[in-house]
């Protein structure tokens, strides 16, 4: 499969060994970063990673940041994608197959490694059952945004990081 993955600068160690545990298992990762400790903002990965999902370049993405909440939340504004936030194999089985779920999100900082490598495989393991019922809602629920403007638009987020630039926000 191809999986576009996303992290920001609090987590990218975590990253980093997801994508090699990935890439170790046959799967071909697309990383979209961040690369390095930097801050930077976690909403800008959200979207990258999410729109290459949304534009069918990947199969299915994994995003984390500290509480996995900030990329979550970024990647569902993306058009297209369905980002679930999880922190056992439970929430990531059912994300999958009811919802059809393309991008899981996990808090890097909250969920330990081992179950982070668990709730993957379940994500990419697990297949969508559909039902009339379920494509209705996920359709419905498809249809709800989006800004397309923004779309592929990478600096979108730049103003956020000229303020990290200038020390505007407290040390996180
Ligand atoms: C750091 O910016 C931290 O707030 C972030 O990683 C995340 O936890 C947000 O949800």
């Amino acid at each position: 499969m191809k999986i576009s993955i996303g992290c920001d600068h609090i987590v990218t160690e975590i990253k980093d060994y997801i994508a090699s545990y990935l890439e170790k298992k046959g799967h071909e990762v697309i990383d979209h970063g961040t690369y390095d400790k930097q801050r930077t903002h976690y909403p800008i990965f959200g979207k990258r990673a999410g729109e290459k999902v949304a534009s069918g370049e990947a199969d299915l993405g994994v995003v984390l940041c500290g509480t996995g909440v900030g990329v979550t939340v970024s990647a569902n504004k993306v058009k297209g994608v369905r980002a679930a936030l999880v922190g056992d194999m439970e929430a990531a089985r059912y994300a999958k197959e009811n919802l059809n779920a393309n991008v899981i999100a996990v808090g890097g900082r909250i969920v330990g490694i081992g179950l982070i490598e668990n709730i993957i495989d379940v994500f990419l393991e697990t297949e969508y059952k559909p039902s009339k019922e379920k494509e209705e809602i996920i359709k419905k629920i498809d249809a709800l945004v989006t800004n397309e403007e923004q779309m592929n638009n990478d600096h979108y987020f730049d103003e956020f990081l000229e303020k990290w630039d200038r020390g505007e926000y407290p040390k996180q």
